[in-house]
């Protein structure tokens, strides 16, 4: 069965291939990875996209496709994910989100990330969804705090992912609990 999720404007759902060279575009855009140690190639791309569509076929969701009807078919991701490193607040489940530039601005990534936390929290029952991101990724920590997300202020962390020392190790650490909201 296709999974979507439909929001007043934008869709989140399954990914198809004909979104991998859109996906491709959006990852070989500096503006679009400034906040991440580097640009990705087609191959990379594909690879992220393959992780996401097995956690989708795997746990029941993942960071789907983004459509947003009579205007693009896909611009970008966003959706839930199981957190693929250790931290110190994992094991977790984490909302996160990336769109193509042309997309930025018209509260997109917002609409499509509360249609994500309440999956996350009716549908599935979590009991908490984390987000992270860099201290300068302004823009995401906005997203994260109008869906309702605060900093937990002792919660910074080095990304186990991101290589010693480079400056884009530190990363800042957001939740929401589903009883407390
Ligand atoms: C993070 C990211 C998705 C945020 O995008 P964004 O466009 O700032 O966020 P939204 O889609 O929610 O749009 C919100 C903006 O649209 C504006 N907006 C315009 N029309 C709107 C509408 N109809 N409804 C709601 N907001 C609207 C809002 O006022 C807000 O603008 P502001 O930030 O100047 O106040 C985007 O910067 C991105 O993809 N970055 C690259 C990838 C990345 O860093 N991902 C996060 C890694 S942790």
């Amino acid at each position: 069965m296709r999974f979507a999720l439909h929001g007043a404007r934008v869709v989140l759902r399954d990914w198809r291939d004909s979104d991998l060279t859109p996906f491709a575009v959006l990852n070989a855009d500096s503006e679009v990875r400034r906040y991440f140690p580097s640009v990705l190639t087609q191959t990379e791309s594909n690879a992220n996209a393959d992780h996401f569509r097995e956690h989708a076929d795997r746990e029941g969701f993942t960071f789907w496709a983004v459509e947003v009807p009579g205007v693009a078919d896909f611009i970008g991701f966003t959706g839930l994910l199981r957190t693929p490193y250790a931290a110190h607040f994992t094991p977790c489940v984490e909302i996160g989100w990336r769109l193509a530039r042309e997309y930025w601005g018209r509260g997109y990534a917002t609409e499509a990330a509360k249609l994500a936390l309440e999956y996350g929290f009716q549908q599935l029952q979590l009991d908490k969804i984390v987000a992270i991101t860099t201290p300068d990724n302004l823009p995401s920590q906005s997203v994260m705090t109008r869906i309702g997300m605060a900093r937990d202020l002792s919660g910074d962390f080095d990304h186990p992912n991101v290589p010693a020392y480079h400056p884009l190790r530190r990363h800042v650490l957001y939740h929401i609990h589903r009883a407390r909201r």
